[in-house]
């Protein structure tokens, strides 16, 4: 429905809800706005032009909320990429309906260049780049030279890249990730986390010395996501 090439195949899961591009009104997709707008102003020297969004526990909401942010994004003129770095689960493609044969992974370890792997989507101003096939190695593939090649230039070609990550507490990748990024968004959510845990990632990510620009609470409280609502709030240093 979202994806412009390669349509296809089986998905063993479903596409996230991109309501800011299917219901733009919505209260909902203001609140995806409004992280937008808060981005924009936790950086007034140095613009943010790249933001991880990364979680300490599963299925926080990273993939759901990193899609409708770079959705905003694009609304909002910004030629935007939505970089699917998690190496592991990763669902960008799911949520695209785009195969995933081609994608971040393939790039780094294959050399393949840029524009095959870039995908355009029916949203006007935003690129999507899946993770490729899932490789063995995924911290060494996103800690490689390469990687911070790769990331180098899809940051020269964008106004705004939107990366997707793996869990914090689980692996390093989001470490990692945080380095080569302006910003760094915790999501959480509110009705699974612990403060614990919260705190945790928070430590990680500093240790990474990663700019941390705040947390979106995610609650999913009412499943259905009509109803569903996402907060934000600054980080509070
Ligand atoms: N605010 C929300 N309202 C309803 N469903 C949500 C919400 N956020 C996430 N989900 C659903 O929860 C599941 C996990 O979300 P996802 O974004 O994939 O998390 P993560 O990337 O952190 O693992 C998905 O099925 C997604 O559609
Ligand atoms: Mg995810």
């Amino acid at each position: 429905m979202f994806g412009k090439k390669n349509k296809h195949l089986n998905y063993t899961s479903g596409p996230r809800d991109l309501i800011v591009s299917k219901e733009p009104k919505s209260p909902i997709s203001e609140q995806y706005r409004t992280i937008r707008t808060n981005i924009t102003y936790s950086s007034v020297d140095t613009p943010i032009k790249s933001v991880l969004f990364t979680s300490a526990t599963p299925s926080a909401g990273k993939s759901t909320t990193a899609a409708n942010v770079a959705i905003a994004y694009a609304q909002s003129g910004k030629r935007t990429l939505l970089l699917d770095a998690d190496l592991r689960r990763p669902t960008t493609h799911y949520t695209f309906e785009l195969n995933n044969q081609r994608g971040l992974s393939n790039a780094i370890v294959n050399d393949m260049p840029l524009e095959s792997i870039i995908r355009e989507t029916d949203i006007e101003n935003l690129d999507v780049v899946t993770s490729g096939p899932v490789p063995p190695n995924p911290s060494e593939l996103i800690a490689s030279n390469k990687m911070a090649q790769f990331f180098k230039t899809v940051t020269m070609q964008y106004d705004m890249v939107i990366v997707d990550s793996p869990p914090i507490l689980a692996v390093t990748d989001g470490q990692l990730l945080s380095k080569v990024v302006d910003g760094t968004i915790l999501v959480t959510n509110v009705e699974s986390n612990n403060r614990d845990s919260l705190t945790h990632a928070k430590d990680l990510l500093e240790k990474a010395n990663a700019n941390l620009i705040g947390v979106v609470m995610n609650n999913k409280k009412l499943k259905n996501s009509k109803d569903s609502y996402y907060y934000y709030y600054g980080n509070e240093k």
